[in-house]
């Protein structure tokens, strides 16, 4: 039996990792800052380690007797510059290095994102071996993480996956758009280009971070080597007002209004949430980092080559994953 550390664990994406090693009757352990925040947990039979990211005595002590660790602990949105890089970047690497620590250091499979890439160059898919060239301070602090787990490749078998936008069961972020289109029928569409973009439900990203720990390819260090790297995404890529459209189907709107927005519009509005934001020290799903990643362009990469070297195939279509989700959310009266 496996025994996996799962760092980000209380997370959305982290729930779906769990409940899948759970399942799979692996011997589970998770990173948790809180006690109190971690009650979801209590359902699994896992053993939770207190710590942080910043804290190597806590992290030295959570990587200890296992084989693989699951990194997904991070932060996808801050009104604090510092803390995106503090918890991203540097928070990657103190995990790194209590990885290296360990005289027969674990599989460490980084959970990073597209955004630590960059947008899609040109028309086509972004692959592994695109050139790299983040436009957020959210991508170039994932980037920064990547580069410092590069950094102990020689001493720590090292698996990168990048995905996309991450929808599914407990995510409160990708809800904002389900709601907008359940409640008003409508689906607001930055920019007046159509640009494509590429998803994947939590529990196929789950499959290809398992894969990959399994079989994946592992990073070299080497520059331009695009071994141990790896976007995960679902087959389809649409474009986002389509996105809406297939969404407003999911939840009873099968003729949803959509709203383009030009960009200046939306810079605007991200400036107000950035604000409102700061002034709550609480990051709001849109704000001016969003928007820059918005104008930047497209958002689509192939997973190709994941599913050439570790088998990762979606469980089921983006549509059926969409229905799955809206389902949840209605059932579980998030919606
Ligand atoms: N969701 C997406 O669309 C998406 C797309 C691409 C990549 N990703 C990446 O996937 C990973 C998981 O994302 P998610 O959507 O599941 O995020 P999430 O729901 O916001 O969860 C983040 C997790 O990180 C933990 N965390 C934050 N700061 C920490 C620190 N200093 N030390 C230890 N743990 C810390 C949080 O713990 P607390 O409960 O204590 O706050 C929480 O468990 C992230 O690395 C993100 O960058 C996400």
């Amino acid at each position: 039996m496996k025994r996996a550390l799962v760092t980000g664990a209380t997370g959305f994406i982290g729930h779906h990792l769990v409940q899948r090693l759970i399942a799979q009757g692996a011997d589970v352990k998770c990173l948790v800052r809180s006690l109190t925040r971690s009650a979801d947990l209590s359902q699994f039979d896992v053993t939770l380690v207190q710590g942080d990211l910043a804290d190597g005595p806590s992290l030295a002590e959570a990587v200890k007797d296992v084989d693989v660790v699951y990194h997904l602990a991070g932060l996808t949105k801050s009104v604090s510059d510092l803390d995106l890089m503090q918890v991203n970047g540097d928070g990657a690497r103190n995990l790194a290095i209590a990885c290296a620590q360990r005289t027969c250091p674990p599989t460490l499979v980084v959970v990073s994102s597209l955004a630590a890439a960059g947008p899609t160059l040109g028309s086509d898919l972004r692959v592994e071996t695109d050139a790299i060239h983040p436009v957020s301070k959210y991508g170039r602090s994932k980037r920064a993480g990547e580069l410092a787990v590069i950094e102990f490749a020689d001493q720590v078998p090292t698996t990168i996956v990048r995905p996309p936008i991450v929808f599914g069961e407990y995510d409160r972020d990708v809800l904002h758009w389900f709601k907008m289109l359940q409640q008003l029928g409508i689906h607001l569409t930055p920019g007046l280009r159509n640009y494509y973009y590429s998803v994947i439900h939590a529990d196929d990203l789950v499959s290809a971070l398992i894969l990959v720990a399994e079989n994946g390819s592992r990073v070299t260090g080497a520059a331009e080597d695009d071994a141990g790297i790896y976007y995960a995404a679902c087959d389809e890529v649409m474009t986002y007002s389509d996105l809406g459209r297939l969404i407003g189907d999911c939840v009873g709107r099968t003729r949803p209004r959509v709203i383009r927005a030009p960009m200046f519009m939306i810079w605007g509005l991200a400036l107000g949430c950035d604000l409102w934001g700061r002034i709550r020290r609480h990051p709001m799903i849109l704000n001016l980092d969003k928007a820059r990643e918005a104008a930047a362009g497209g958002w689509a990469c192939s997973a190709a080559k994941l599913r050439r070297d570790t088998g990762f195939v979606p469980a089921m279509s983006l549509e059926e994953r969409l229905r799955q989700t809206a389902d949840w959310y209605l059932r579980e009266n998030w919606l």
